[in-house]
């Protein structure tokens, strides 16, 4: 028993110290902070350590001052002791009665009523306090809940549905732009913005100009400025060509395992931004004139 509360002391010691070390770090979202600074393990450690030494120290000394009472003396600390478990022990078993306020089923007879239907009696049981303090509770929260909004008119569901969609869809637009490797074929777009562009050309100019040229005009691979396309144009089909390369045999092939998601949007942004350009040498075109099909 004793040595059971002195490791649940350690424990709690050392859980209270990572919750304080837990809420004083920055850390980015489900990360812990004892893993994001290691140095603070040291620190638990220390913890761990010292409470274990004041632990071990207490029982020591306990034991020396117990040896050298008197044997007379010894029982009776041992009996206060016990009494104190016991009373202890006593709270704790009474706790659901505290909780109910049931009668034993060998008192009911006190509380038994006198109506009696066709032999189902009816006792008079008191209502056990968890429950009718919730009643009160609610009877509060209702007052309240009716002032703030049916006298004073506070928000309307409504605009707290709205609220929070318009909250939900800057937390998305936050959280697409850090996690920006999400795209996928279904939700790839165009990019616009000139340092994305340029982040394309940089890629197409390592790996596309052997068979596309500098300027796409085409050599092994087609033209790319045209409104010609083998395999769809739009940015979604030219994505798909990055995800899948062409056709088989053909030479292009699928560019997933050497890009991320948002590199191969940068690049197909890039092809889609030389349309109309006008290369040097230009393979003649291949393919169907591609139409955007507006939603
Ligand atoms: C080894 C040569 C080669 C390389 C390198 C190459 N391509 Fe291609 N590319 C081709 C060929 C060949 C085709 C035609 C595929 C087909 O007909 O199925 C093609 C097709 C394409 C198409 C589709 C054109 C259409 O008309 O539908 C796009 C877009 C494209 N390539 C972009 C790129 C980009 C961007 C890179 C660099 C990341 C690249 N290619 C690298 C050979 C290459």
């Amino acid at each position: 028993m004793r040595n059971l509360a002195s490791i649940f002391r350690i424990i709690a010691l050392v859980a209270i110290a990572w919750g304080g070390i837990e809420l004083l770090f920055e850390t980015e979202p489900g990360q812990l902070a004892v893993l994001a600074y290691p140095k603070t393990l040291i620190f638990l450690g220390v913890i761990a350590l010292v409470s274990i030494a004041i632990e071990v120290s207490v029982a020591a000394l306990r034991f020396t001052l117990f040896k050298s009472l008197s044997e007379e003396k010894q029982e009776k600390f041992l009996a206060l002791e016990n009494k104190q478990v016991n009373q202890l022990k006593a709270k704790f078993e009474n706790l659901p009665k505290l909780l109910t306020r049931s009668r034993p089923i060998e008192e009911e007879g006190e509380i038994e009523l006198d109506h009696d239907y066709d032999g189902i009696r009816e006792l008079d049981n008191k209502l056990p306090p968890w429950w009718i303090y919730s009643f009160y509770a609610s009877i509060i929260f209702a007052a309240i809940y009716l002032v703030r909004f049916h006298v004073f008119d506070d928000y309307t569901q409504v605009e707290e549905y709205k609220a929070e969609v318009a909250q939900a869809e800057i937390d998305i637009a936050r959280y697409k732009e850090t996690a920006k490797d999400l795209v996928t074929l279904e939700t790839v777009t165009l990019m616009a913005d000139p340092s994305d562009l340029e982040a394309g050309k940089q890629i197409y100019t390592n790996n596309c100009v052997a068979c596309h040229k500098a300027d796409a005009g085409g050599g092994i691979g087609p033209n790319l400025t045209d409104e010609h396309w083998i395999l769809g144009g739009g940015i979604k089909n030219v994505y798909r060509t990055l995800l899948e390369g062409g056709r088989p045999g053909k030479g292009m092939v699928s560019w997933k395992n050497d890009f991320k998601p948002s590199e191969l949007q940068q690049v197909a942004s890039y092809v889609l931004s030389l349309q109309g350009t006008v290369p040097a040498e230009p393979k003649e075109p291949e393919g169907e004139i591609w139409v955007e099909e507006i939603e």
